[in-house]
């Protein structure tokens, strides 16, 4: 794994964040020193996966980066065949998840999609996985998709979704952060390093409090839904269709 030092020297100005080669290069490294229990995260969602995909429909992973989600899924899914469609808009991404199927048996049970979220057709499916990528999507945008996945899902189908949160009161959203930039120091990070990032994420990645997720998975239709996985301000979310 390539160590993310994308931050490290000091820039004269920021760019704001892409996610381009050289985010592809050492995007593990980053995500695991960046979203707390991210591996615990991608294990709990596959084996959610496993247990409600339905024979004959789709999965979709929307945002699927360089196949971290889907590889998790090979594994619990083994010699079982299933049809997932994986969309992100970075072809850099793509080419590393398509070096990384290369060689998996069942690997042709994944294709992948270079496209917008907001221009992919979803139907017929069983499982919808949106992790750590509605926060970069245009906020006029995500209602519309949250109700395109639940009109999608058949009976019985699960929205499964990790973000970065906000709290409704300031002063916990500063408590938050202060955890999240320790969090982010003692896996490595500098003072400059984590604010150099924030600066590139600001207004790149917006997110939201948890109760407008809540309102917006109730808007869509869903009635079932809990946080599997909380902490600070990463939350993922299980939203059933029953
Ligand atoms: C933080 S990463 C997601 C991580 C991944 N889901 C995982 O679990 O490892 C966000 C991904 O969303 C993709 N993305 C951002 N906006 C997008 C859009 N409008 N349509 C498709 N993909 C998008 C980015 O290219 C990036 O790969």
């Amino acid at each position: 794994m390539k160590k993310d030092t994308l931050y490290k020297k000091p820039k004269k100005t920021v760019p704001p964040f892409e996610f381009n080669k050289s985010v592809v290069d050492v995007f593990d490294d980053m995500i695991h020193r960046s979203v707390p229990f991210y591996s615990e995260r991608l294990t709990r969602m596959s084996q959610l996966a496993a247990m409600f995909y339905q024979n004959e429909s789709r999965i979709y992973d929307l945002g699927c980066s360089n196949g971290n989600f889907g590889l998790h899924f090979l594994g619990e899914m083994g010699k079982k065949p299933f049809d997932m469609i994986a969309v992100d808009s970075s072809n850099a991404m793509l080419e590393a998840y398509r070096k990384r199927l290369s060689d998996r048996p069942n690997g042709d049970c994944i294709k992948l999609i270079l496209d917008n979220i907001e221009n992919v057709v979803i139907e017929n499916t069983s499982v919808v996985i949106i992790n750590l990528t509605l926060q970069f999507l245009p906020v006029s945008e995500r209602d519309d998709i949250v109700r395109r996945i639940f009109d999608a899902l058949l009976p019985q189908g699960i929205l499964l979704m990790t973000e970065k949160v906000i709290h409704e009161n300031d002063e916990m959203t500063r408590l938050q952060q202060d955890f999240y930039y320790r969090y982010k120091r003692e896996n490595g990070y500098s003072n400059l390093e984590i604010s150099q990032k924030r600066d590139a994420l600001e207004n790149v990645l917006i997110p939201e409090a948890i109760e407008t997720h809540i309102k917006r998975f109730q808007t869509a239709g869903f009635r079932t839904i809990d946080i599997f996985q909380k902490w600070f301000n990463f939350s993922s979310f299980i939203c059933i269709k029953s």
